[in-house]
């Protein structure tokens, strides 16, 4: 070939190149800015596709925009493990065979690790599992504060107080969005209960609403950047959370900067007015005619599809206001599911496994020890007698829409046959919460006094009897859309456990739950341990923990009342909780949980932050850096913390700060840092906590503003919310 055509072609190819190059639209370029490709898109998208991207096509999936190439969205629940497939247009599982997940432990025994570290990991291998299942939102964490222990859905969040929820969710955020998956913030806000949960009007102070229910929000949103939020089912001041003009427009979206997109809990859209108008920006689950069954394009009659789209015709919206919503989602769609670069994921690894057993372990409490009941070490006892339904109940199963179908899921009792060996462990059932759907070879109530008599009789001969009771994901138990209906344990077994005791004294107690419940036989029995639903590695964990592999180091991430009408939210009577079905009123205001307990002295039988070991640790007197601040100024903390037991183990080193003379009245004390602190055997060390003093404001409602007042401060380095360990008093200026 002649050297002039061979360069003349180059120069064609070049060319050619560039004219390629510059037809790649600019929302298809990774190389440019997300905002630049949003707004891009946003141009050459019709009305119609506008308003088809921003309500849902099936149960879990929005449209995408065909003509433009960007895909469907995918949505699963969360916030435990990705849920197995669910039918297009019902609530039907599609009976896929690839889609059984690690399920991992449920949120209330996250916080109870108060290990944020692990928060991360655990949000890591959720989004990896999210991701390998094709999943661009994973609808969770939920951070709703737990707010009466009668809340169903108590186990799908993260405790009472509003810092550890914050510091908690943070790194979870970051964990499953590293992976290009979204996490989802629920349920925003103010979504307590679950009695009338799609009725009911919350009525609740501005303070109660900045200082105890927002708080992990805002964390989750400016620290995390959390992708998307779910707006809630109940009403506040008369108008729905999901479309609310103070919540979702003007606090999350305004005040916050909320970048993301604001979904619908499934069915909480109820206006077109008010969804236009504040701040939603995607439609899912709405209830219309012939949904569930075979109408035609039933998506199409949702507030934000049809009804909208023919207003925007008729002029009474601007098209400003579907864009705004269009961008958000477009926004969301580059982070995810047009983002090439985002990991592959990976689905029922060793590693999540892993990561599933050690948040378990680590978020075991140890409640009550006498006579070091705990640790039974293998060997040391022939015939262990386990007793209860729960230690061979699947518990991931049921719950509502955080329901698993799990690769595997080891029970308690499969984990102490592994620990002990068969041949020293005898199982009887002992109660039951009778057949269900997932359950049906469990025994009638019925039986309940055979059982009974049968575990009584076996107790005789045992050398050790440990119980395995609690709650379950039953309705009215653990479970979403009911709430519990009493604070006892149900199936008759406060019944059963003093009978086992009368015959056998030496007794541990293992209660499986996300709630509080009343423990009427607590000065009785000499040891108890609060397990949560651990998801796929419960029994490993709790065998690990019974037998002294594992040193337990979890604390309670809410008070443990002594009966219910100690609790705030009880203590005024029906209408502060549950409500008349119309209005609720939290008339306890900011003294949620302990704040509660400790401001009205009312002691709790478990405080917050409680948590015993195999070991025990000494705390040295606490020094701050400073005796006086100012604004801007961060408090160092610090004390001397030894490990002076006879194994290695973590303490949780709890700040607590109260202010002496507050303008507006304030919890005695509250939680403004802790760390789990690692220690070996005899090991000592120098632990540094920071407050910046900002964080010491409150809510001036007089003035809708966060104050710092000057004045004298008094922090107390804690082991529990009930057991300080030492103060020093600070100014602030
Ligand atoms: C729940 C949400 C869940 C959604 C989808 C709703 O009933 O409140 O938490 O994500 O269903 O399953």
């Amino acid at each position: 070939m002649k050297k002039e055509f061979k360069f003349f072609l180059m120069l064609l190819m070049l060319l050619l190149c560039e004219v390629v190059c510059a037809q790649i639209p600019i929302y298809l370029d990774e190389t440019k800015d997300i905002e630049d490709r949003v707004e891009d898109a946003l141009t050459r998208m019709t009305l119609e596709e506008k308003v088809a991207i921003i309500h849902a096509q099936s149960k879990f999936s929005t449209p995408g925009c065909p003509h433009l190439g960007i895909p469907e969205l995918w949505m699963s629940d969360g916030p435990h493990g990705v849920r197995m497939e669910i039918q297009w247009d019902n609530w039907g599982h599609a009976q896929w065979t690839n889609d059984s997940c690690v399920a991992f432990p449920a949120l209330t025994c996250l916080a109870a690790t108060f290990n944020p570290n692990l928060s991360y990991e655990y949000g890591n291998a959720l989004g990896e599992e999210a991701r390998f299942r094709k999943k661009d939102v994973i609808l969770g964490p939920g951070v709703n504060i737990y707010r009466t222990p009668l809340n169903g859905r108590n186990f799908e969040y993260m405790g009472e107080d509003p810092y550890l929820a914050s510091q908690m969710v943070v790194p979870y955020i970051q964990g499953v969005q590293k992976n290009g998956v979204a996490a989802c913030l629920k349920h925003f806000a103010l979504n307590n209960q679950e009695y009338c949960r799609k009725e009911i009007n919350v009525e609740v102070s501005d303070r109660a609403l900045r200082e105890i229910y927002l708080p992990a929000f805002k964390a989750g949103v400016q620290e995390g950047k959390v992708w998307t939020v779910m707006g809630a089912y109940n009403k506040f001041r008369g108008q729905w959370a999901t479309h609310h003009e103070l919540l979702t427009k003007q606090i999350l979206k305004e005040e916050w900067g909320f970048d993301g997109v604001v979904l619908s809990d499934w069915g909480s859209t109820h206006d077109t007015h008010d969804a236009v108008m504040y701040g939603l920006d995607m439609e899912m689950g709405t209830r219309t005619d012939g949904l569930h069954y075979t109408e035609k394009m039933a998506y199409d009659k949702y507030y934000l599809a049809k009804p909208y789209l023919e207003k925007l015709y008729g002029g009474e919206y601007s098209e400003d206001t579907v864009d705004e919503k269009v961008r958000r989602v477009l926004r969301l769609t580059f982070r995810t599911n047009m983002n090439r670069k985002r990991p592959y994921g990976s689905f029922c690894t060793k590693e999540h496994y892993d990561i599933a057993r050690r948040v378990a372990e680590e978020g075991i409490v140890l409640l009550k020890n006498e006579n070091d009941l705990f640790p039974i070490l293998p060997g040391k006892y022939e015939k262990i007698l386990v007793v209860g339904n729960n230690a061979v109940r699947s518990l991931t199963v049921g719950g509502g829409s955080s329901e698993l179908k799990v690769e595997k899921e080891i029970s308690p009792l499969e984990g102490l046959r592994n620990v002990y060996g068969e041949e020293h462990i005898i199982f009887t059932e002992g109660y039951t919460s009778g057949p269900s759907k997932w359950h049906p070879h469990v025994a009638e109530i019925s039986k309940s006094d055979s059982l009974r008599q049968q575990a009584v009789e076996l107790a005789k001969s045992a050398d050790v009897v440990l119980f395995f009771g609690g709650l379950n994901k039953n309705h009215k138990q653990d479970s979403e859309s009911a709430d519990r209906m009493s604070y006892n344990l149900p199936y008759g077994q406060d019944e059963l456990l003093n009978d086992l005791y009368e015959i056998n004294k030496n007794i541990g107690v293992v209660l499986i739950s996300g709630n509080a419940v009343a423990m009427p036989w607590i000065d009785k029995i000499p040891a108890l341990i609060l397990s949560w639903y651990l998801g796929s590695e419960a029994g490993t964990a709790m065998a690990n923990i019974i037998s002294g592999k594992q040193n337990p180091s979890g604390r309670l991430p809410f008070s443990i009342p002594k009966k219910l009408e100690d609790n705030g939210a009880h203590f005024y009577g029906k209408l502060s909780y549950p409500g008349d079905s119309v209005n609720v009123l939290y008339k306890e205001d900011i003294l949620v949980g302990y704040r509660w307990h400790d401001t009205k002295k009312i002691a709790p039988l478990f405080s917050f932050g409680y948590g015993l070991t195999y070991t025990k640790f000494e705390y040295g007197k606490m020094h701050t850096d400073k005796e006086t601040y100012v604004k801007d100024d961060t408090i160092k903390v610090v004390f001397e913390l030894k490990n002076v037991g006879d194994v290695s183990g973590a303490e949780v080193v709890q700040l607590y700060v109260g202010q002496r003379r507050p303008q507006l009245e304030r919890p005695q004390k509250e939680l403004k840092a802790f760390r789990k602190v690692y220690l070996a055997q005899g090991e000592t060390k120098k632990v540094e906590l920071f407050v910046p003093v900002k964080e010491l404001a409150y809510f001036d409602d007089r003035i809708q503003e966060w104050v710092v007042d000057s004045d004298q401060f008094i922090l107390y380095s804690a082991a529990s919310a009930g057991e300080i360990k030492s103060s020093v008093k600070v100014n602030v200026k």
